[in-house]
């Protein structure tokens, strides 16, 4: 059953894993206009209405990972209105929005109407709904609550093959809850034959680099697939002294220039908007500084293409990435992308993972 969709579901949460570890060779590709930096030639400061929205429902977290700036957000932690939600939801139906993504800098658990939001979308009519997360706040209720809410996929941020490794880097966590949830959720999405797709990520960083080989011998059984990526700045937000020696020694090759990085496709082929109803361009700006509008005075149609947002991507275009915090020095637009993809191909070829 899996095969068929598999596909596209593994491309819309490897688009979104992408915000965080830049590998734009997946981006979004039914966003057929404005997806890939490799045609940064087509986008112009105007940009069609984009398919895709994400949603901060909170910016709360249960976890302090070692690799995440969420430890270090100083903004006020809040959580999105159902009523804000649902006007959002409705305008984002009127631009032809179909994927909805639950999540951006917190954890999308700790929200209580979360099941709610995924039905309200669903009902409203959007094609893909989906979530990423670290998994530790689902209990059994809450996975039947899952199967039934019409969520499209859902993927689990793992980062480790092994427990020792798992507490290490997801500060808070508990290696044990992990494994019990992925468990219950499979068996009952299988014995359902639920439509549910379950993902699992795995960012690689030095803390979890020995963990690559055994991987697979504990959670390949328990999901549809598993993107792997390597660990970024999260826009110039955290430093990279997680960097395995394996990649760090490499990554200087697969480093543009500077005259040529290459624009964010963030800022033409997604809304991502804020718990508070503020837009911003970046699905990790923990600190809000990078934002173009609210939502609570005007609608997504009239922010899309206004002043703010188009004097960004004019920034981008022009490639004055110093203008901007976090941009300025973002992984995301550094990167020679088809050499990064090479190499973490061999970083997944040597470990029996391709
Ligand atoms: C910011 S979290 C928010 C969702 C949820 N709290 C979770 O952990 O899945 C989204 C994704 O960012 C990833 N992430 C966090 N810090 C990262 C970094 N420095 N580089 C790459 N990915 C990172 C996490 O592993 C997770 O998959
Ligand atoms: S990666 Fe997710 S779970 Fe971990 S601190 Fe960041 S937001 Fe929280």
């Amino acid at each position: 059953m899996f095969k068929d969709i598999q596909k596209e579901e593994v491309m819309m949460h490897d688009d979104i894993l992408e915000h965080t570890s830049q590998d734009d060779t997946r981006t979004l590709i039914r966003d057929k206009k404005v997806q890939m930096w490799g045609k940064e030639n087509e986008l112009s400061v105007e940009a069609e209405y984009p398919k895709t929205i994400m949603f901060e429902v909170t910016n709360a977290c249960n976890l302090a990972c070692k690799m995440c700036y969420h430890k270090d957000m100083k903004r006020k932690v809040g959580f999105m209105t159902e009523e804000l939600y649902r006007k959002v939801i409705t305008e984002a139906k009127e631009l032809g929005i179909e994927n909805v993504a639950l999540y951006t800098t917190g954890e999308a658990f700790i929200h209580p109407k979360i099941f709610e939001f995924i039905t309200i979308a669903k009902e409203a009519g959007m094609k893909y709904v989906y979530i990423t997360t670290n998994g530790q706040l689902l209990n059994e209720d809450k996975i039947m609550k899952l199967l039934n809410s019409g969520l499209d996929s859902i993927k689990f941020s793992i980062d480790s093959g092994a427990k020792e490794s798992y507490e290490f880097i997801r500060v808070n966590a508990k290696w044990d809850t992990l494994v019990k949830n992925m468990q219950l959720l499979r068996k009952l999405r299988d014995e359902r034959k639920a439509k549910l797709g379950i993902f699992a990520s795995f960012v690689i960083m030095k803390e979890n680099y020995d963990d690559l080989l055994n991987y697979n011998n504990v959670f390949g059984k328990l999901v549809d697939q598993t993107l792997f990526n390597i660990v970024s700045n999260q826009g110039s937000q955290v430093d990279d002294s997680s960097l395995p020696p394996e990649i760090d020694s490499k990554l200087e090759d697969i480093r543009l220039p500077k005259e040529k990085w290459k624009p964010c496709n963030l800022l033409w082929n997604r809304f991502i908007v804020n718990y508070d109803g503020t837009l911003t361009v970046c699905c990790v700006d923990f600190e809000a500084k990078l934002t173009y509008g609210d939502l609570n005075t005007s609608t997504l149609k009239e922010c899309w293409n206004n002043d703010k947002l188009k004097s960004l991507r004019k920034i981008h275009l022009e490639k004055n990435f110093g203008m901007l915090p976090m941009c300025h020095d973002c992984d995301r637009i550094k990167m020679d992308t088809e050499l990064r993809k090479s190499l973490l191909s061999e970083v997944l070829r040597l470990n029996n993972l391709s």
